[in-house]
């Protein structure tokens, strides 16, 4: 058993406190790979703000679980060589068992999220409850999540909605313990959240998707205050990405996204938490695609990782700055 204390890493309730407090939002980060999470660290350094590794299964199955921890216990040093020393929470992405909880609490992790949304009801609270009466021996936070996304998220996927019902909430928080709570309000995982019809446009010609339930989001602000929300499927989908791949040889269609304003809205109320991670991985695709296409001869990988690289911390730096409120909260 390593605890994530040992690793110098923390748990995500002072953050969320702060956050609440503050009316920003902590952003959380997927990576899968050492350019990824090198981007995120020195991105937040750089703009002083407090920071989510998170990790999917996955990305576990991807990078091999022993070497990402090793990879997050790696972040705190580099953050301290880099100069500043930021609070990092090292989280586990979409938990799906018991026993993936148990193994990554057992391992180092800060945090962890249970998601039992696929399942009926009470067999979501009595998972919860498992997994955060074993957490909280170690003091581990924990995040459960009512409502489904529409989207796929790792094997399930769901065509619609379900939003988060008001009325469970108070029920769910109590009875399982919980620190924090992912809703679904409209967003979804992935590049393609909405098609075209689905969307309208706005003066310029851009296409809005249809707007997120800030209705729901304020009920369950007024029957849990003060309780750390979490929004996933939290990305952009910046349009000079999806330009770039493809106007070198990607064929990404109809990629939509949430509109930053929306999210920046949504990070001044409970909203503690956001979790972004298709916008990564379409500026490392970009990036590398431009490369590829701009110097076909090139084939050392640090020539193509290397920007990549770059892009994401910008991406990273623009976010904590300008959509999540996180910059200078470290
Ligand atoms: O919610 C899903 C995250 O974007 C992780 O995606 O399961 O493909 O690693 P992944
Ligand atoms: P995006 O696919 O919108 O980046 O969402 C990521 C996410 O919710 C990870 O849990
Ligand atoms: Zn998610």
């Amino acid at each position: 058993m390593v605890s994530y204390k040992e690793l110098g890493l923390v748990n995500s309730r002072e953050l969320f406190k702060k956050a609440m407090e503050g009316g920003y939002a902590i952003p959380a980060f997927n990576f899968n790979n050492m350019e990824q999470m090198q981007a995120i660290v020195s991105a937040c350094v750089a703009t002083k703000s407090p920071v989510i590794l998170q990790v999917s299964s996955g990305a576990r199955k991807y990078a091999n679980q022993t070497l990402l921890r090793y990879m997050a216990q790696g972040a705190v040093q580099y953050a301290k060589e880099l100069g500043y020393e930021i609070p990092i929470v090292l989280h586990l992405d979409h938990g799906d068992s018991f026993e993936l909880c148990k193994d990554c609490i057992e391992s180092g992790f800060s945090s962890v999220m249970i998601d039992g949304s696929h399942l009926p009801y009470e067999e979501n609270v009595a998972l919860t409850k498992k997994v955060v009466d074993y957490a909280h021996q170690f003091d581990v936070t924990v995040e459960g999540e009512l409502g489904v996304l529409a989207g796929v998220e790792d094997e399930v996927s769901a065509e619609h909605h379900t939003y988060t019902e008001p009325d469970e909430v108070v029920d769910f928080v109590t009875r399982t313990g919980v620190d924090s709570l992912a809703i679904s309000i409209g967003t979804s995982h992935g590049a393609f959240k909405f098609t075209p019809e689905q969307c309208t446009r706005d003066e310029n010609g851009k296409l809005v998707p249809p707007p997120l339930r800030f209705d729901i989001l304020k009920e369950i602000e007024k029957r849990i205050p003060g309780f750390p929300i979490v929004l996933h499927g939290s990305s952009s989908v910046p349009q000079e990405y999806v330009e770039i791949i493809n106007s070198h040889g990607g064929k990404l269609k109809d990629s939509i996204g949430i509109p930053e304003e929306w999210l920046r809205e949504a990070a001044k109320s409970a909203v503690c938490k956001i979790n972004i991670d298709s916008d990564g991985r379409l500026a490392m695709t970009a990036a590398v695609r431009k490369v590829f296409v701009e110097n076909p001869a090139e084939f050392d990988p640090r020539k193509y990782l290397g920007p990549a690289r770059e892009e994401l911390k910008k991406l990273y730096m623009h976010k904590t700055e300008h959509v999540l409120g996180s910059a200078g909260k470290a």
